[in-house]
């Protein structure tokens, strides 16, 4: 890390940072000397409660039992919609961009007053109450965000699936929850082309008796099948619903939502946050690293079916009365300017994407870039994996033109906020490296006989400290909360993440240290594809590892072991490619599949992954030490044979 660059703090003259140097050392030593005084001091600023909390924190990591807030009554819908009509009614809350660039919407605080209210009232119709799952299948379009406030507003709790998963995959998420209510639309429209919602939500709930609602969202106005006792046509429904509803009174601690993510084994974990300490952290991290000042357009290119859409599209933004930007389309439909047509367009002046789509960006050259004015942009920001410096560079230099800070954000499903980021304005920047923590937040490194290391140092990164976005359970499985997060190194939460810290106390995040995969930014546990493609008839054993890919960061390398008496073909590839798309959905599609007649074990028949990621990644001669297998011959056929 010795030729690391390094640029000095980025201000932008015309506007005075909320957090400066001084500011954040000075309030990151009260936070973390006095974290329950500081985090109270910061709850009653950013959240309106209609009731005040009996205990600021209760954290015990050993029993992986946390709370925040407990007795403090108040409600996220609320505090992101209602206390802003106040002096806000008319400001735009939302700006809707279409995936075709001349379309667009813009809801104003009282109309997304009045929509949320009405979704709420048509929830309540259908029997929806206080505690009760509901499951969201949504395009981008505003009643994903009407829908997952609406749920806030009744006290149920939401479990938004991305619209990219397969039929199988919602399945089994609503199954996993109970959800009895599921809110979709006919279809989605990406970069021109239909994703057909309702049709997959229709094959979804085949295998889920419990469902007694589907409240369907008709946006692209075509064909679908229709379930009379069962569907219900939202936009007829809304007509006769009032624009009023009275907000539930929850508990800090009471569940807002639940978000599946995937983990190193098993099918996925239902990540569940609570409603105070979540709503007070995003808001914070959203105010202070984005450096929101009223006035600001603010966008974030995430779908609100990921952790980054509910925190930092909807529930941070909103509840600082900020204008949000969501937007339905891709980068690059209908051209590579795309994404800089609408910062032109709208104004955004804070501007949230993913290193997949700036190095996508960037390799279609500077020329889409350098031909709109991006003039209104002042901070850009990051998240989702590792960025490498030459895309932070291009991103800095070419999209920012060298004024806009990058914050360079890490976080997770499971921190329901950013844990560790520059703030714009106070931290000097080096490409690559996410700095420093936020407040409240307390990182160490440990090595694995879980000591902690001081200064320079590399190890797995943990927290030792509770934090109120933190998530409290797994849903309907605490016990697996404890193993995954706090049983490795007792004492503290795990991240599952490697990092490293250099001499500035800079953290420098280095990827996953589990057989957790980052493709494009999106988590995808190993086990998961591996289960998909032996339910193939034709697989007998799957092995999937990571390997670098110039765009997704990851690609997916599978290793197929066939059945006895098959033979490999490509038309039997191109089928389990296919087939692992149709498990899971198409953000899961292998890039490269490999045929093996034996995969690399132990003697005691464990497959060596590292030895599989060696050979994906072409780097044979570090493959080490193959005397421990069982049959070391097996390596020297998959190295011949490798595509
Ligand atoms: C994993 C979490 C949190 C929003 C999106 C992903 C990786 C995330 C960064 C970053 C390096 C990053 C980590 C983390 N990650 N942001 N700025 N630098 N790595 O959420 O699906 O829960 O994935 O994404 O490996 O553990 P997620």
């Amino acid at each position: 890390m010795s030729e690391v660059k390094t640029y000095p703090i980025i201000n932008n003259p015309q506007y005075k940072p909320h957090i400066d140097e001084d500011t954040y050392h000075r309030m990151y030593q009260q936070s973390v000397q006095d974290p329950d005084k500081f985090w109270s001091r910061m709850a009653h600023q950013f959240v309106d409660w209609f009731e005040p909390w009996e205990e600021t924190s209760n954290v015990d990591y050993n029993k992986a039992e946390i709370s925040w807030f407990k007795g403090g009554k108040l409600n996220a819908s609320y505090n992101c919609i209602d206390r802003h009509l106040k002096d806000k009614a008319d400001q735009t809350a939302i700006i809707w961009e279409g995936d075709e660039p001349d379309q667009q919407r813009y809801i104003s605080f009282q109309e997304l007053h009045d929509e949320v209210c009405r979704f709420a009232n048509a929830l309540k119709s259908r029997g929806v109450k206080k505690g009760d799952r509901v499951c969201i299948y949504m395009p981008m379009i505003p009643e994903v965000g009407y829908a997952m406030l609406a749920c806030a507003r009744i006290g149920a709790i939401h479990s938004v699936v991305f619209g990219g998963f397969s039929p199988e995959a919602l399945k089994s998420r609503i199954l996993d929850s109970d959800c009895q209510v599921v809110v979709t639309a006919d279809a989605g429209v990406r970069g021109g082309k239909q994703v057909p919602l309702k049709a997959n939500a229709d094959e979804a709930l085949k295998g889920c008796p419990d469902v007694h609602t589907v409240m369907v969202v008709k946006s692209q106005n075509n064909d679908i099948e229709w379930h009379t006792e069962r569907d219900v046509d939202y936009n007829v429904l809304k007509q006769d619903m009032q624009p009023e509803c009275a907000p539930e009174v929850m508990d800090a601690e009471d569940p807002l939502f639940i978000l599946y993510t995937s983990g190193s084994t098993g099918k996925p974990k239902g990540v569940m946050h609570t409603t105070g300490g979540y709503i007070l952290y995003t808001a914070m991290t959203h105010k202070y690293i984005f450096d929101y000042h009223d006035g600001d357009i603010y966008w974030c290119t995430a779908d609100a079916g990921w952790i980054t859409g509910h925190s930092y599209i909807f529930y941070g933004p909103l509840a600082n009365g900020a204008t949000t930007l969501m937007f339905e389309g891709v980068p690059n439909y209908p051209n590579a300017s795309r994404f800089w047509d609408i910062v032109d367009k709208h104004k955004v002046s804070l501007f949230y994407t993913a290193p997949t789509a700036i190095r996508a960006l960037m390799a279609g050259g500077d020329e889409a870039v350098t031909k709109t004015s991006r003039q209104s942009l002042r901070v850009l920001g990051t998240v989702g994996e590792p960025i490498n410096p030459e895309a932070w560079e291009w991103y800095f230099n070419v999209v920012g033109e060298k004024r806009c800070p990058i914050v360079d954000t890490w976080w997770q499903t499971e921190t329901g906020g950013i844990l560790i980021s520059p703030l714009p304005g106070a931290t000097k920047l080096k490409p690559g490296s996410a700095t420093r923590p936020f407040f409240g937040i307390q990182p160490a490194l440990l090595d694995t006989d879980a000591n902690e290391l001081d200064g320079v140092a590399s190890g797995s990164l943990v927290m030792k400290h509770s934090w109120p976005g933190q998530m409290r359970s797994v849903w309907g499985d605490h016990q697996r909360f404890y193993d995954t997060y706090f049983s490795q190194f007792p004492g503290y939460y795990f991240s599952g993440d490697g990092a490293q810290r250099d001499g500035d106390g800079f953290y420098w995040i280095t990827g996953r240290m589990d057989d957790v995969l980052n493709v494009s930014g999106h988590r995808m546990g190993t086990a998961e594809i591996e289960s998909a493609l032996v339910l193939h008839e034709s697989v007998a054993e799957a092995a999937v590892v990571g390997y670098p890919h110039d765009i997704k960061g990851q690609g997916i390398y599978v290793y197929v072991n066939l059945m006895k008496g098959k033979q490999g073909s490509d038309e039997l590839k191109a089928e389990l490619i296919a087939h692992v798309a149709k498990e899971i959905g198409p953000i899961a599609k292998p890039d490269k599949l490999q045929f093996a007649d034996d995969l690399p074990k132990t003697r005691s028949g464990k497959i060596m992954r590292r030895i599989l990621r060696k050979i994906a990644e072409d780097d044979i001669e570090n493959i080490g030490d193959t005397s421990t297998l069982a049959e070391p011959a097996v390596v020297e056929k998959l190295i011949r044979e490798k595509l």
